[in-house]
């Protein structure tokens, strides 16, 4: 048994025991939770999504763990919309977390969960009548308004509901922060939120929401961007926030309870992303929402913070069987059985991402690829410039840290199966989402005539 793998660096071996990865080599075959690859897709089929559960569970251990104080409560939320089903849904319970979500389709997942609903936050900057009024069926504790329009539309159904609901609302509080840059803007165009700075919009809503009888007007939300390797976005978001609340509080008598920074921690896509570890994030924003409360003499019930990426991220990986290959004067293309349509990110953002060869992990890397899927686009590409063994068709394609927003992003383009989903842990591997056929495909085909 070679631990770790031939080709990982004995820092990357070091990172991956620290993570509580169970990713090793055996006989040249990557095993992923003590589960062969080659077993696996033999059992499943490609393209498959193999999650390392204990590598789930010791992201979830660690916020639990570090993101706490002594002088106020603490919540982590996990944003659901870069991975769910009901597996998931499962362990984020055990280990007493929140879930954000931002659809209709996402509260009834989590109410099919039997996840506890005083612990579901319902995001979104156009939720409509009926997501509100699910959200209010199901007893979801907390709404985070997005717009004075959505303010307004709340009241007036949690009026005719008669249901009691806690309310935060979402500000664009200018600081904007994207992978290795944050930035302090006074752009206040973002889609989401109503600006910080306009107070006199959020005096509105927040007498809007004590109005009613049914509202509890809880505090603030922001959200700043994905993928922050930049600590110092949250320094400048938890200055803005606190200074906000303090004017509110003070010049305003108003009581705000809570303060959700939203996620956006980064991850590790390839060897350049060097992201800070949960427990630094997590210690860093207690200890600088402490000093600010401090410095401006106030006191909070309750910080929240709402990862997803950092979470689910590194613990997935996409199998996909290698078909044909083809040189043109400048690339060697290696495609594979998938693409787009299970990972749309590098087309969307120009992700990056590393992979191998699974089934041949000791062998020497000596043709440069580029790996593409099987959709009618161009831009079907998954990775560019990658060195591999010489591959054959046949051969396994392992992509490392799809867990995030790979499968939740999925879709039928060129009427391609959503892959299946398995979690392995410990040399036994479940599948907890199914591999959907044709025939699925055909559910909702009719053709019924519409009295209109
Ligand atoms: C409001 C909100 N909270 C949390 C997240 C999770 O971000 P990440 O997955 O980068 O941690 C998002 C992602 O878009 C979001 O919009």
């Amino acid at each position: 048994m070679n631990y770790c793998g031939l080709n990982q660096t004995s820092n990357e071996i070091n990172r991956a025991a620290e993570k509580g990865t169970h990713k090793t080599v055996n006989n040249g075959i990557l095993e992923i939770g003590g589960v062969s690859c080659e077993k696996l897709v033999s059992a499943c089929g490609t393209p498959l999504f193999v999650y390392d559960e204990a590598a789930i569970e010791e992201q979830l251990r660690s916020y639990k763990e570090h993101f706490r104080s002594d002088n106020f409560e603490t919540e982590i939320i996990y944003a659901s919309k870069s991975f769910t089903c009901i597996a998931m849904l499962q362990l984020l319970k055990k280990y007493g977390f929140g879930l954000d979500v931002v659809s209709g389709g996402e509260l009834h997942i989590a109410a099919h969960a039997d996840f506890p609903m005083d612990h579901v936050y319902f995001h979104g900057n156009n939720k409509t009548w009926d997501e509100l009024e699910l959200a209010l069926n199901l007893g979801c504790k907390t709404i985070i308004v997005d717009n004075d329009m959505e303010c307004r539309m709340l009241v007036d159904i949690a009026e005719r509901m008669k249901k009691p609901v806690n309310v935060m609302i979402r500000v664009n509080p200018g600081v904007t922060a994207h992978t290795h840059k944050y930035i302090i803007t006074g752009d206040m165009d973002s889609k989401f939120g109503v600006a910080l700075n306009d107070e006199n919009l959020i005096l509105g809503m927040i007498g809007l929401l004590q109005s009613s009888r049914y509202l509890s007007f809880e505090g603030l939300h922001a959200h700043i961007g994905s993928q922050i390797f930049d600590l110092r976005a949250y320094d400048a978001l938890i200055e803005r926030m606190i200074k906000r609340i303090k004017k509110l509080i003070t010049e305003h008598k108003i009581e705000i309870k809570a303060l959700d920074l939203g996620g956006g921690f980064g991850v590790r896509y390839t060897e350049d992303d060097k992201p800070k570890s949960i427990r630094e994030v997590c210690q860093r924003i207690i200890a600088k929402c402490e000093a600010e409360l401090k410095a401006n003499d106030l006191c909070l019930h309750k910080l929240m913070i709402e990862p997803g990426r950092s979470i689910a991220a590194e613990a997935g990986y996409t199998l996909y069987r290698v078909g044909f290959m083809k040189r043109t004067p400048n690339v060697s293309y290696l495609f594979v059985d998938g693409g787009m349509t299970d990972n749309i990110r590098k087309a969307l953002y120009d992700a990056l991402y590393e992979c191998d060869l699974a089934n041949k992990m000791g062998l020497k890397k000596s043709v440069k690829y580029t790996v593409a899927g099987k959709c009618c686009e161009s831009g079907d590409i998954l990775i560019e410039n990658v060195m591999l063994p010489e591959a054959e068709p046949g051969d396994i394609l392992v992509v490392y840290g799809t867990g995030a927003y790979c499968y939740s992003m999925a879709s039928n383009y060129n009427r391609l199966n959503k892959p299946a989903v398995v979690f392995v842990k410990d040399g036994k591997a479940r599948i907890v989402i199914k591999r959907e056929s044709y025939t699925d495909q055909l559910r909702f085909e009719t053709d019924k005539e519409v009295i209109v």
